[in-house]
């Protein structure tokens, strides 16, 4: 069993949000479970404040340290990273982190058992969250989301389906894009004409070697339209 922590000052944000498809199977078959938890839970003062002003000034506000710092030792059960388990990985979302990979998530799916997400919010986080009790930063890709919630929902999906037992068919993650450097090739389905197009004839024939042969070419050719940096 998975355990996915999410850190969040917007818990309502994740209230249908695994509720769908393969990840909804998977959290019933016990594979995997998810739980926002309200950083405001970790405040002790009156008006829960998780944020405060930039030292050296500048636009917006910073997450404080100290409820974070008190949400990862009550999930973890550790006061500082040095402590955790292996299994363990506490994550920063933020642009600032090493972009998320299908290498990640087949890492995080096969190797952990606990995954702690902390959701950045406004202008940032205090370093001292990064410097002492996390294990990753991670960013989902090369553009700037007003906070790390969607970016936890895209990661909890992308390692939870890789979790033994998630898919029907393991061999669906094998063929599929980025797992060999290559994107999927086309699918069609019924019916063999649509639209003025028609479904390419190899397809129709049964031959397999055919097949193969046209989707590993059709594949290559995406690959080199779409994403031509993965072939470099
Ligand atoms: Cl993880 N957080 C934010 N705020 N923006 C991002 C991101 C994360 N990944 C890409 N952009």
């Amino acid at each position: 069993m998975l355990r996915c922590d999410i850190i969040t000052i917007f818990p309502e944000f994740f209230r249908e949000a695994f509720d769908y498809g393969i990840i909804r199977r998977a959290r019933a078959a016990g594979l995997v479970e998810t739980t926002a938890h309200d950083l405001r839970k970790w405040t002790s003062d009156k008006h829960h404040i998780v944020d405060d002003r930039p030292f050296g000034g500048g636009e917006g506000m910073v997450l404080k340290p100290e409820p974070i710092f008190a949400a990862v030792e009550e999930l973890t059960g550790c006061r500082n990273r040095e402590e955790y388990s292996p299994q363990t990985r506490v994550i920063l979302l933020s642009p600032q982190g090493r972009v998320f990979t299908q290498e990640l998530a087949a890492d995080l799916s096969q190797n952990a058992t606990q995954i702690v997400l902390i959701c950045g919010r406004y202008e940032g986080v205090d370093e001292r969250v990064c410097d002492l009790i996390t294990t990753d930063e991670v960013s989902i890709g090369d553009y700037v989301l007003s906070g790390g919630e969607p970016a936890a929902t895209v990661i909890v999906d992308a390692i939870a389906r890789l979790l033994p037992g998630a898919l029907g068919n393991q061999n669906s993650t094998m063929n599929e894009s980025f797992s060999q450097d290559l994107l999927d090739h086309p699918q069609y389905t019924r019916p063999t004409e649509f639209a003025g197009l028609k479904v390419p004839d190899v397809l129709l024939t049964g031959n397999h070697g055919e097949i193969a042969r046209w989707r590993r070419a059709a594949a290559l050719k995406k690959t080199q339209r779409n994403r031509p940096d993965l072939l470099k």
